[in-house]
Parts: structure tokens; sequence; C-alpha cells
């Protein structure tokens, strides 16, 4: 380790000159920030900004959360993606309102065991909102940390948040909030993955890869995860001037969210007829191909254009097109309804 208490004394000054302007930052209110932490554990600042301000308008409380149904929190996360962070976050926020009196509580070990909240989500909350002195350490954290030390431990090792926890808590100042933050910062705007801009860095002296010219090959990530391939035919079935729509499992990948009704590639139409209670008429050729990426999926979408007399079973709604945003739709389904009505299919 080349760093010393000027480390976190240089990390603080820069910070304080140079950090970005972010709803989130303008306030001390721990149902803010952890609002804020929730939302950006997947997702990018930019996109971040206008769901948080629009979140927080519709629910500027704990209260007027906990009192929501959590179909309509759900609309106002539709497009972030990995929906169970809302679910969970309502769930969390009802926890709070129930057990906390609606306080988000100021210890480490009762905000832990809310619904959602793992190692990360703690160590920013509890130091940012109320500065206790715990890390918080993800993939920015990695790579500046890794570089700092020439450090080719493995990040995507299962002992890397420990290892690398162990190094934020050895530096940590008192200002554990800000240094927590700083660390990430430093990570999104210098410490880049591909081009770090070292010449800005304020932390350049401390550094052991830039002194080795080491910086491109660290941090280190050995497994590459592979992305299964699921493929399917999606029907836009009309009923008179209506469309199906089905409700998904309210477990797992995308739960309770709202879809066309999709199936297996290569399932026969007898099959679908079959499973749906109905007969189709399905047009030869879909009418598009598109794919949706998740994190360890990948979704190959071949969407057919189909129509049906007869009438549907409580499983499925039918709904107006123009009624559709009453409905949440995963991002891959909104693109699919947007492209159909856009082409006036
Ligand atoms: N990413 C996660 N939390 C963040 C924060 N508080 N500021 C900037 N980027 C972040």
């Amino acid at each position: 380790m080349k760093y010393n208490e000027t480390f976190s004394k240089d990390l603080l000054e820069w910070f304080h000159q140079n950090k970005r302007q972010m709803p989130w930052r303008e306030t001390n209110d721990p149902y803010k920030i952890w609002l804020s932490e929730v939302m950006l554990q997947q997702t990018q600042v930019n996109t971040v900004r206008s769901y948080y301000t629009r979140f927080i308008e519709r629910f500027p409380d704990i209260d007027t959360l906990a009192e929501t149904s959590i179909e309509e929190v759900a609309k106002y996360w539709e497009g972030l993606g990995y929906y169970s962070r809302v679910r969970n976050f309502h769930e969390a926020i009802r926890e709070v309102q129930a057990n906390y009196n609606s306080k988000v509580p100021d210890d480490p070990k009762a905000f832990l065991s809310l619904k959602g909240v793992g190692p990360y989500t703690q160590g920013a909350v509890m130091s940012i909102a109320f500065n206790h002195q715990l890390p918080a350490v993800d993939g920015n954290v990695y790579r500046v940390f890794a570089r700092l030390d020439n450090d080719y431990f493995d990040i995507s090792s299962t002992k890397a948040r420990k290892h690398f926890e162990e190094k934020v808590m050895a530096v940590i100042p008192d200002d554990a909030g800000d240094f927590n933050e700083a660390l990430m910062e430093l990570g999104a705007t210098v410490c880049t993955p591909k081009a770090p801009l070292c010449m800005f860095c304020p932390v350049q002296s401390h550094c052991l890869s830039f002194e080795e010219n080491n910086q491109l090959n660290l941090p280190v990530k050995l497994k590459k995860v592979k992305k299964t391939v699921q493929q399917f035919k999606v029907l836009i079935i009309h009923k008179d001037d209506k469309i199906i729509i089905e409700k998904r499992p309210d477990a797992g990948l995308l739960a309770s969210m709202w879809q066309f009704p999709m199936f297996e590639i290569d399932k026969h139409v007898s099959d679908i007829e079959e499973q749906m209670d109905i007969s189709l008429y399905i047009e030869d050729t879909p009418f598009v191909k598109t794919k949706h990426q998740f994190t360890h999926l990948e979704w190959q979408m071949e969407v057919y254009t189909a129509y049906t007399k007869d009438e549907v079973s409580s499983a499925y709604q039918l709904i107006s097109p123009e009624n559709k945003n009453k409905y949440n739709f995963p991002v891959s389904m909104t693109k699919i309804f947007d492209y159909y009505i856009q082409n006036n299919l």
C-alpha cells in the first residue's frame, strides 16, 4: 500500500470541488438517499436523475410510499429494469412504517435486516445519511483499489467484497459518507474502466499501478458469465378492437409485470391454442424480430400478429392500446408495443 493519511484528504478535497450535482446530493433525508442508492445499483446516474425526481414528487415520504399499492409504485419504475428492486424497496418501506415509526433506522444492523438491503446498500445509506463508518463497495470501488494497490485479486471471486472492504476500512476517515461517495465518483468520472484520466486524478501520487503503468490491466475479473439465450414467439392477439395481455408469475424474472402472450419458439399453434383455450389465426411471418438483454439472459423474440373471436379466460386481460399506460410492461414489451403502434399494424 502506497497511500497514507493524506490519501483520504486529497480525495475528499477533490470531491468537494468537483462532485457532480445530483438531486439526492441536495438532501439529508435518509429515505431519499436510500431510494437513490437502490436506483443507482444497476442503473447509470443520468438515467436515474429523472426517475428519482418523478418518484420523489409522487412519493415524497415513507408514509406516502407505504400506503400506495405496489402496482402503482411499480409504474414509476417502468423502464429502469431489475424490477425486484422496487418490490423489495416497497416492502422494506412498509416494514419501516410498521416497525420503526416511519423513520429509516439509524442502526446498521436493523437496516441490514430490511428486505432487499445488502452490504452495499447498508454501507452507502448508513454512511451517507448517518455517517456510520462503514464501507460501500461497488464495482467502481473495486477498480479504484485494485489500481491503487496494483492488486490482482479476482473481483469475480466471492471473497472480493471482504477483501476490498478491508482496504476501505483501513483508510476511511470520519467523514465516511463523503468518502464513500468520493470513491464512487472517482471510479465513475476519472478512474474509468477503459480510458482512465490519470492526469486529472487527485490521488495519482498514491497509485501503484500508475507508477508501473499497469492501470489498464486492472482490475482482474476471471469469471465470464455466459448468457443463456431463450427464443420466443410473442403474439399480439386481436379480439375485436382489443389486444390480449397476460400477467407474469408473481415471483422470478419480471415478476407480476404484463406481457403479450409468449411461447417457446418451436411451440406448435395447436399447443398454444390448447394452452390458451381459444382458437387462433396467426400470421405466417413475424412483423418484427427483436432481442432483449438481461444480465445473464438474452431473449430473442419473433413477434406475430394473431386474431381470435373466442372469449378469453380470466387469466388474460383484454386492453385497448390507448390504455397501455395503465399496465406495468417491461422494456422489452413496451418496445414491441410502440413499434406496433407506430407502424399501424
Ligand atoms: N453510484 C451509487 N451510489 C452513488 C452515489 N451516491 N453517487 C454517485 N454514484 C453512485
